[in-house]
């Protein structure tokens, strides 16, 4: 168990992730922050509240400020709005930056040995001005989109064969985006590769509904984002680092060479543990699937350079 984990942002994908975090007894205490005047402090102690009842020990509290969130193990970034009805990511990152940098700032100030897990989209920019708000290392700040979007995939897979979700091994890399990466070279079930079992054009299909999974579901919510599988898969990168489990997972890392790619945030397979991101692994992929890599971090670049 950490010492303490604070979630920054108290919204849905915020205070459903702490709760996750709690539940999970990853941490002695668990804190949130948000700057809504009580919605923290309310949400926090009716958290803690279930704990006789779900029969975890974690302490959880809300508040505004960041006296309560010193020395924290590990951050998880939630901070910012969430996308309308017909914005795109990228719509969102002016707003999303000032507050990121200001979320990294306290960070840094607060708990300078931390580590940053970044969820705010445009994710691959916020981890970016995250990385430079803490001035922390790269092993240190890391972006969630990989896992969700490899659990949309994994999960529609399962859904179409009508198979264990756990028997769906798959990874999805690139920038967390319209133009996101789902690796179909390496998704088996079981160890079966997935073109044996499911026809090209079914498979194309999965592909396209896992690119298009979070406007699918701002489409039915039209007041806001997803948050049950985002904050499952924050709260799955904060396991494999409190337990120190050494998990293989996509998340967006600073690139700094791997798959020709670099000064760029972006999907690729992770070593997770105790010290945040212990190794970018770097695999085999098609010349179509490395091309498509290539164009997912052009548009992360874009977005970059969007911001200044
Ligand atoms: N990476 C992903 O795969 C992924 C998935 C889902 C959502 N998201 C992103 O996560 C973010 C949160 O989504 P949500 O659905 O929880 O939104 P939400 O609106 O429910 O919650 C955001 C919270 O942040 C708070 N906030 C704003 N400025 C703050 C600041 N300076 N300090 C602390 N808190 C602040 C708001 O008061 C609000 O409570 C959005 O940017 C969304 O796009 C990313």
């Amino acid at each position: 168990m950490l010492n303490k984990i604070t979630v920054i942002g108290a919204g849905n994908v915020g205070a459903t992730a702490a709760q996750r975090v709690a539940e999970k007894n990853l941490a002695r205490t668990v804190v949130m922050v948000d700057v809504v005047d009580g919605v923290p402090q309310g949400k926090g102690l009716d958290q803690w509240q279930s704990a006789p009842i779900e029969g975890f020990d974690s302490r959880v509290i809300g508040t505004n400020g960041y006296d309560e969130a010193a020395d924290s193990d590990l951050f998880i970034v939630t901070a910012g709005i969430a996308r309308k009805p017909g914005m795109s990511r990228d719509d969102l990152v002016k707003t999303n930056a000032g507050i990121v940098q200001q979320v990294g700032e306290q960070i840094r100030r607060v708990a300078p040995e931390s580590i940053v897990i970044v969820v705010s989209n445009p994710l691959d920019v916020m981890c970016h001005v995250a990385m430079k708000a803490t001035g922390f290392p790269r092993e240190r700040v890391l972006g969630m989109a990989g896992v969700l979007d490899t659990a949309r995939y994994r999960a529609f897979l399962a859904e179409a064969l009508d198979v264990s979700v756990e028997d769906i091994q798959a990874m999805v890399l690139g920038g967390h985006g319209d133009t996101m990466v789902p690796l179909v070279s390496y998704t088996t079930v079981s160890g079966i590769p997935i073109t044996q079992l499911l026809a090209p054009d079914k498979l194309e299909a999965i592909v396209n509904r896992t690119r298009n999974g979070g406007a699918e579901i701002v489409a039915f919510l039209k007041t806001g984002s997803a948050y049950y599988a985002p904050s499952a898969a924050a709260v799955q990168m904060a396991e494999a680092i409190a337990l120190d489990k050494k998990r293989i997972l996509p998340c967006a890392a600073w690139l700094q060479g791997e798959y020709g790619l670099k000064d760029v945030f972006c999907g690729v397979p992770c070593k997770l543990g105790r010290h945040g991101l212990e190794q970018v692994l770097e695999v085999t992929l098609t010349a179509k699937e490395r091309a498509d890599l290539h164009k997912s971090a052009e548009a992360v670049r874009d977005t970059m350079k969007a911001l200044g």
